[in-house]
């Protein structure tokens, strides 16, 4: 597959177009970043560990009848997806209290929430992201009602059934962020990537709030070991999907 031009680089990943004007290249990069982009390093092996993260859950989610827009990957670290219009949202669900929820309502890191908590983020950079309303997302026009819960459907779904795939991994899933797309037929598919980038995941054979840490918290934390818990996750995945 050969790349053609550079449409756009993110934080994580460079994104190309193809000879086919309905499929994209999304090269995965082993750049780190948090806090918008406020603080900046590498992961080595990142790349090629997220790519194969995602691209096996993508597989396995499909499977479970939740459309993606995967469709292979010519290289470990690069992926071929559907072309689709990214929605400008970011959709995270909250099993367990941790950041940010945390930070703005006082609850205790690791409370679990009596239902999983669906929230939306508005995909803006420049405004760093900011926590929205429903009433907020029709202001903007960013979706229609019927989108939105199309969108909160599915990601509830995806929810209980990634939840029930790391447990027999022995990881706790304490929450993730999600985005979708809209194909040319107006399908909606999940979009993006689930990763230790993505997602807060928590070792079940580790007590010590620190060392049970397996995602980007390491990074953004300073806990050292990121590598090797990214490819922690990456090899109880693969392992899980083969049994
Ligand atoms: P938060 O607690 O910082 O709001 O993050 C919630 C989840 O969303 C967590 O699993 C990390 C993920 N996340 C991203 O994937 N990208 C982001 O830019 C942020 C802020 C969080």
């Amino acid at each position: 597959m050969s790349q053609t031009e550079k449409l756009y680089e993110g934080k994580a990943k460079i994104l190309y177009s193809t000879a086919d004007s309905s499929i994209l290249l999304t090269v995965y990069k082993d750049d780190a970043t948090a806090f918008n982009a406020q603080k900046r390093g590498q992961i080595k092996g990142k790349g090629e560990i997220n790519c194969q993260i995602t691209a096996a859950l993508f597989k396995w989610l499909e499977s479970k009848d939740i459309p993606t827009h995967y469709i292979d990957c010519p290289q470990p670290n690069q992926m071929r997806v559907k072309a689709v219009t990214i929605v400008p949202i970011e959709v995270v669900v909250r099993n367990i209290a941790a950041g940010s929820l945390c930070r703005q309502t006082g609850l205790e890191e690791g409370q679990i929430l009596s239902t999983p908590l669906v929230e939306y983020y508005f995909k803006s950079d420049e405004l760093g992201d900011p926590l929205l309303t429903r009433d907020r997302i029709f202001l903007l026009d960013l979706v229609t009602p019927q989108r939105l819960a199309e969108i909160e459907d599915i990601a509830r779904k995806i929810n209980q059934n990634l939840q029930s795939f790391f447990d027999k991994c022995k990881i706790t899933l304490v929450d993730f962020k999600l985005e979708f797309g809209i194909d040319a037929q107006q399908n909606l598919l999940l979009a993006d990537e689930i990763s230790p980038d993505t997602c807060r995941l928590w070792d079940q054979d580790q007590s010590d709030p620190k060392s049970r840490v397996m995602d980007k918290d390491r990074f953004r934390k300073d806990l050292g070991e990121v590598e090797s818990a990214y490819q922690e996750v990456q090899q109880r995945v693969l392992a899980q999907l083969e049994t």
